[in-house]
């Protein structure tokens, strides 16, 4: 029983990750899926596709491993895409609707108009954005024919994706999810640590149909869909996992995660801490019974600027090409681009703002983009780092660490030091967000260190420091400040 299997659910592509008893990851395997649009600012994904995704993957890097040689499994997910399922047949009742998708903006907005924005912050810790689980579900209740009635009569069940892979995994047997997943509901008060019934009933949402709350690491049950009995004993949304896996156990600590979008994290311990920035307050994880906090800052668009290269400007054949053209760009232009393709998120939260360039000249070519789309990723960043550091006077340590695709750019992470005007560390152990899921599982079954010791496992790849003067750093954030203004829609 030495090895645990890590379900890293994610917005493109599912995987899964196999890690030995040292909690290095032996085999992996990847499965892209289908993303649909079916209008501007919406986005879905086939919940089969998820399911038949994470099934296979599970599988391919299962190959060849006893069923007795794993210890554990656990999960990690793409957070607040949210789904609705017959509890009876299994089958949900429609496409689930993604964290990134639009669609309630209005709705948002006239919460807001009736004064709910300062008792979701309060409780929920969010802010009144289309990105949360709770307006997508209220959506989902209003549109879908006989939802609302079938809800009501306790037929229907609401889960992120977690939730949905473990009612799957464990044949309908467990209806749960963990607290980090439930933080991102909007329906969920994160200082009491219950469903807050208020904000259910104003969104029309039955609490018959939400799952039970658990702490992170603990008993999800155990499936037998992937050979032999495993139980199913870590879960987290993946940010907190790639939290836990970059070893931010102390207070003070940060990480940014560069996926399809940005996310940073910094645990601020037991201290729920109200943003006067816009940052959300957040569940890092839940261990024995005891809740840590984090501030959040989410960035939409990190990663999707290089597809956007690749595949919308056809740029670059690979995203690994972005690097070397960006290092083509001319010093002497000063291209800024906001790449609000889908909104800004924190600190801005603008729906309705979208992308713009800035600085254009005659000579500004592909290399130019280029660089300002990998700029792009290391400004927002600075946004979250100062927003995080004026929020809360235990961000003190002058330490980001980093993990996701873009990581893998050197030029980039140099940038980002040099913005940031600190050290960006980046470890050998880049699958983060496996880690934290496999580690959170691992300690709920107790084959793995615990906290202290796994801290001290975390090893440096490599350390970005800062090589730009305030100067010239000063200069370029105000360019990067003036764009953000001017793209702003001012609604
Ligand atoms: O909040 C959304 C986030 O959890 C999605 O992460 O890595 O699937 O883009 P990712």
């Amino acid at each position: 029983m030495t090895h645990i299997l890590a379900l890293d659910q994610g917005t493109t592509s599912s995987r899964a990750l196999l890690f030995d008893g040292s909690l290095r990851p032996v085999r992996i395997a990847q499965k892209e899926f289908p993303q649909h649009f079916p209008q501007p600012g919406w986005v879905e994904h086939d919940p089969e596709a998820i399911w038949a995704t994470t099934l296979f993957t599970a599988r391919e890097a299962l190959d060849g491993t006893s069923p007795g040689a794993v210890a554990a499994l656990g999960i990690t997910n793409q957070r607040e895409t949210t789904l609705v399922w017959d509890r009876t047949t299994g089958r949900p009742i429609h496409n689930a609707i993604v964290w990134q998708d639009r669609r309630t903006a209005p709705f948002c907005e006239e919460l807001a108009a009736e004064g709910w924005s300062e008792p979701v912050a309060d409780r929920t810790g969010l802010l009144l954005d289309p990105y949360f689980s709770g307006t997508k579900l209220a959506w989902l209740l209003e549109h879908v024919d006989g939802a609302r009635e079938a809800a009501e009569a306790g037929q229907l069940l609401f889960g992120t994706v977690d939730s949905f892979l473990i009612w799957r995994l464990t044949e309908g047997r467990v209806h749960a999810t963990d607290a980090t997943n439930a933080a991102r509901t909007m329906l969920y008060d994160i200082r009491r640590g219950c469903w807050d019934e208020e904000i259910c009933r104003r969104l029309g949402v039955p609490l018959s149909m939400l799952p039970e709350v658990r702490d992170c690491a603990g008993d999800f049950g155990t499936t037998t869909m992937l050979g032999g009995h495993l139980a199913i004993c870590g879960v987290a949304g993946d940010q907190q996992a790639a939290t836990i896996g970059q070893a931010c156990f102390a207070p003070g600590m940060m990480k940014s995660t560069y996926g399809t979008g940005c996310f940073a994290l910094l645990n601020t311990g037991s201290d729920f801490v109200r943003s006067r920035s816009r940052l959300l307050t957040t569940i890092a994880y839940k261990l024995d019974g005891r809740v840590t906090y984090a501030l959040e800052g989410s960035i939409f668009i990190a990663g999707a600027v290089v597809q956007w290269l690749r595949d919308g400007l056809h740029l670059i054949g690979t995203a690994a090409e972005s690097q070397a053209l960006a290092e083509a760009a001319d010093p002497e232009q000063d291209v800024v681009l906001v790449p609000a393709f889908t909104g800004l998120g924190a600190p801005y939260w603008d729906p309705d703002a979208r992308g713009a360039i800035f600085g254009l000249t005659r000579a500004t070519g592909p290399a130019e983009f280029a660089r300002a789309a990998l700029e792009s990723v290391a400004y927002q960043t600075h946004d979250l780092w100062e927003a995080m550091r004026r929020d809360w006077p235990g961000a003190t340590r002058a330490v980001l660490r980093v993990d996701g695709g873009m990581t893998a750019s050197d030029w980039t992470m140099q940038r980002l030091a040099d913005l940031l005007g600190a050290p960006v560390d980046r470890p050998v152990v880049r699958e983060t967000t496996a880690l934290g899921a496999a580690w959170l599982a691992g300690h709920a079954a107790g084959v793995v260190p615990g906290p202290e010791e796994f801290a001290r496992t975390w090893a440096l790849d490599r350390r970005f420091d800062p090589s730009m003067g305030d100067v010239e750093r000063e200069r370029r954030i105000a360019l990067w400040d003036d764009a953000v203004r001017r793209t702003l829609s001012h609604r």
